[in-house]
């Protein structure tokens, strides 16, 4: 049996907000990575992971839109469904997509609740800062845990002028790190930090009681996030600076369907094995009345 079978964790238990502060007490890294499906999710609940994200990267590693923008509530909601089913002991986060939170606190509170209601997540992450905290507070005094998101935040990719890292100038670094203890003190349990200096994102977390997820952010973080389809080489468009590519799915499709594609053009494939078969007499019968009918 691998260490990594479902086996090798007896006496598990759903994974909860407070596990993250207990984790960040204890010292010990926090697992994050994004699902948008059924089987990824019941994977990465086989080998433990804590967290999962339904991201709105979904928008671009998925649906192969340009940016996150696009993404809709309902396209959220879809997803969210499915990775719900397939796992159950990670903390299930879905994230809101642009303009599901921004125009009004009662937008954010009602979306929110339909990540809870209708997605089957358990909490829910949307991005910025100090300018965030009213809708922040509501949502979490409708009962709904909140994970902030700091740094690159993607769905302001043009205030922020393209896709770049963050919190570089001693204005932008001090920013950061008042807009952490803002959400901290608005209720966030956790907040993602997304491509900022390795040493603030570190100084961060050690300011912090709440535990940062880091992504681009170092190794200073209390918790690790990526996006699954660069983790696994399935996004080919670009690979961002801080990923680790653990395996390269992209060029393994490429290589099953050119293969599938050359064994049925070849006759190779469906082979007998593969077919299925029917009891001789009813065949016999089935040829004599075909037979008979005149053609
Ligand atoms: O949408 C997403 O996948 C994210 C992660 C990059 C944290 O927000």
């Amino acid at each position: 049996m691998s260490s990594s079978s479902p086996q090798s964790f007896p006496n598990r238990k759903k994974i909860t907000k407070l596990v993250f502060r207990q984790k960040k007490q204890r010292g010990e890294p926090i697992t994050m990575l994004t699902a948008y499906d059924y089987p990824t999710a019941l994977a990465m609940d086989q080998v433990g992971v804590d967290s999962i994200l339904v991201g709105d990267s979904l928008g671009m590693v998925v649906l192969g839109y340009e940016t996150t923008l696009p993404v809709t509530m309902d396209d959220m909601i879809h997803h969210c469904k499915a990775v719900a089913r397939g796992a159950r002991y990670a903390l299930l986060i879905g994230d809101m997509p642009f303009m599901s939170y921004q125009a009004s606190t009662a937008d954010a509170v009602r979306n929110a609740g339909r990540f809870l209601q209708e997605g089957g997540m358990d909490a829910i992450k949307l991005e910025g800062g100090q300018e965030r905290v009213e809708a922040i507070k509501a949502i979490i005094s409708a009962g709904i845990p909140v994970m902030g998101h700091l740094g690159l935040t993607p769905q302001s990719v043009h205030q922020l002028g393209g896709f770049r890292a963050q919190g570089r100038t001693l204005p932008a670094a001090r920013r950061l790190l008042e807009d952490a203890q803002i959400l901290q003190e608005a209720g966030c349990f956790s907040i993602v930090l997304e491509s900022v200096p390795a040493k603030l994102a570190t100084l961060v977390s050690q300011r912090l009681e709440i535990p940062t997820i880091g992504i681009g952010a170092g190794a200073g973080c209390d918790g690790q996030v990526l996006v699954t389809h660069d983790l696994l080489g399935l996004f080919e468009r670009f690979t961002p600076k801080f990923v680790r590519q653990y395996a390269n799915l992209h060029a393994e499709m490429v290589r099953a369907f050119s293969a599938y594609k050359s064994d049925v053009e070849g006759g190779l494939f469906p082979a007998p094995e593969h077919t299925f078969d029917m009891p001789e007499e009813e065949w016999a019968a089935l040829l004599a009345e075909v037979e008979a009918i005149p053609q």
